[in-house]
């Protein structure tokens, strides 16, 4: 149950620029940060509020978590701002599940619907989620642009026949360095694209999960997804806040596209293209949902402040994830967000 006049008692496990911003966050809503992890190095010992650029100690100093006694914890959830992949993150969810016995909500892209990207490991959470009575879900930006916004275009309809999701995300909005932006090539030439295998690569593909968790949420049963990924190259130079000259110059990976399809045993179809990529003067973040069937809906949400955005629907959905039934709960199985603006 949560601690002292209902407020949730938040452990951050991932100091990088969103644990950090979890942090702002929770301080501003008064919600307290009982402890924070980070692997070994200059951040352990830190103070959080000093380490996440507030002007005060919050009184809490970042372990290491390889350390840490987690068994001691007294909090109500363990947010995971920490990697991508499942597998990344199963430690840190051993850890907060198993040692401490904390509800988690991981921003990890994987985690929003484990078992799309690794039966095994959704399998595993799920069980030891359980065994602890406690709930395990993700959330992140896409819960109110991607998953929320499809669920309520298709709400109108009472025949659908496909589903699609056309998107563009600025690659450089989310990301603190152009090393990070490095995990899809961006900056470099387009074999290096290929070398790296990015074509291949989960997190790029991670996007394919995007109409699939909608389809089930509409109560379809997914027969397969498939997906291809490839480089987007520009013709012209663009501007880039990470580019060491101010821009990058044409011919260079500038992002990815990702297409996939989606089969269900009723027939409905649901299809995404995706490009995370550097963004041209003018363009804005926006995602574009259509849905044909009857009536035909179209809904456009477009994507703004998104670096605060996608920490504060992770930060919006700890209340949700607190009183959810233990497992795994993805977001699309709770009520759309709500706002925090009044807490
Ligand atoms: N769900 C979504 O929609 C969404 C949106 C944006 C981002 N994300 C994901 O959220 C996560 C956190 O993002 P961020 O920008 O805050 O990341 P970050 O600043 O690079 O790092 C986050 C944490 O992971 C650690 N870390 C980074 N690289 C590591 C490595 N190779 N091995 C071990 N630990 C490593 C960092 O340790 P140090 O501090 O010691 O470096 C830090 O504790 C990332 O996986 C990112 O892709 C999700």
């Amino acid at each position: 149950m949560p601690g002292q006049e209902g407020k949730p008692r938040i452990v951050i496990y991932g100091m990088g620029q969103f644990g950090q911003l979890i942090a702002r966050l929770a301080t501003e809503k008064d919600w307290p940060v009982v402890a924070a992890f980070n692997r070994a190095g200059p951040k352990i010992g830190q103070d959080v509020g000093r380490l996440a650029g507030l002007d005060r100690d919050l009184g809490v100093v970042v372990q290491d978590f390889e350390t840490a006694d987690f068994s001691a914890l007294d909090a109500d959830v363990g947010v995971v701002m920490h990697r991508d992949l499942l597998k990344d993150n199963m430690d840190a969810y051993r850890r907060l599940i198993g040692g401490a016995g904390l509800n988690v909500l991981c921003h990890g892209v994987q985690s929003y619907y484990p078992a799309c990207h690794d039966k095994a490991l959704a399998a595993e959470i799920d069980a030891l989620a359980k065994s602890k009575s406690v709930t395990f879900s993700g959330s992140g930006i896409w819960d109110m642009s991607r998953i929320w916004s499809g669920i309520l275009a298709a709400g109108p309809c009472t025949e659908i026949d496909s589903i699609h999701i056309t998107s563009l995300s600025d690659a450089e909005a989310q990301t603190h360095s152009l090393e990070q932006m490095k995990q899809f090539a961006i900056s470099e030439p387009v074999e290096r694209f290929y070398e790296k295998g990015i074509d291949k690569g989960v997190i790029a593909h991670a996007f394919k999960s995007v109409p699939e968790m909608v389809l089930i949420a509409l109560g379809y049963d997914v027969i397969e997804t498939t997906s291809v990924v490839e480089p987007v190259v520009f013709d012209e130079q663009v501007p880039s806040r990470h580019a060491p000259e101010g821009f990058f110059e044409p011919g260079l990976c500038m992002g990815i596209q990702m297409r996939s399809k989606t089969t269900t045993r009723q027939g409905v179809i649901g299809t995404a293209t995706v490009d995370s990529r550097i963004i041209k003067p003018g363009e804005i973040e926006a995602m574009y949902w259509s849905v044909e069937g009857k009536p035909r809906t179209r809904l456009h949400v477009e994507r703004l402040d998104s670096a605060h955005a996608t920490a504060a629907n992770l930060f919006n959905r700890i209340p949700d994830v607190i009183a959810a039934r233990p497992g795994i709960v993805p977001v699309f199985e709770m009520a759309p967000l709500r706002h925090t603006s009044r807490v």
